[in-house]
């Protein structure tokens, strides 16, 4: 479909494939010795999750966001972070359920809007400002499925 939008290449598939390796790699190492849950915060996040865990090189569980407990170590896994308030939420919420321990995997980290302090120990991306599409990123809904990420305009 034509986007009514000027939209200006940001992250190419190939840049996007490159670093969401190297993420998965890192965090295979870093849970080397545990099974983690991966838990994926829908929708937007799906593309980025499905790659991730292809990625990684050591077992892990997968779960989406939903009311449950969970006793291992979890990896919140975000498209983008933007003003926080989501992540924020749903650490609260997971906290209550008693996690060995929960990490957060962002592939963007938006700063423009951000208003609350935010660890994002896994972070693909960091990008200062805009409005971006792509890969998950919806505008609308639409233009989830491109697979390179573009700011709009
Ligand atoms: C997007 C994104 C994050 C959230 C980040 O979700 O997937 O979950 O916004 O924004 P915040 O940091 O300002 O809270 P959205 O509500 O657009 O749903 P979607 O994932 O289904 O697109």
């Amino acid at each position: 479909m034509d986007s009514p939008f000027k939209k200006e290449l940001l992250y190419s598939r190939i840049i996007i494939q490159a670093r969401v390796k190297e993420l998965a790699g890192q965090i295979s190492k870093d849970y080397s010795d545990r099974e983690p849950i991966l838990l994926g915060v829908l929708k937007g996040a799906v593309f980025f999750f499905a790659d991730l865990v292809r990625e990684m090189t050591i077992s892990s569980r997968i779960d989406f966001i939903r009311a449950a407990s969970y006793g291992s170590p979890v990896i919140l896994v975000e498209d983008i972070v933007d003003t926080g308030l989501t992540v924020t939420k749903i650490l609260k919420i997971l906290k209550e359920q008693g996690p060995e321990s929960i990490k957060v995997c962002a592939l963007i980290d938006k700063l423009e809007r951000r208003n609350m302090d935010i660890v994002i120990d896994y972070c693909g991306f960091q990008v200062k400002e805009g409005f971006l599409i792509g890969y998950g990123l919806d505008y609308n809904e639409q233009y989830r499925y491109l697979p390179d990420i573009y700011t709009i305009r």
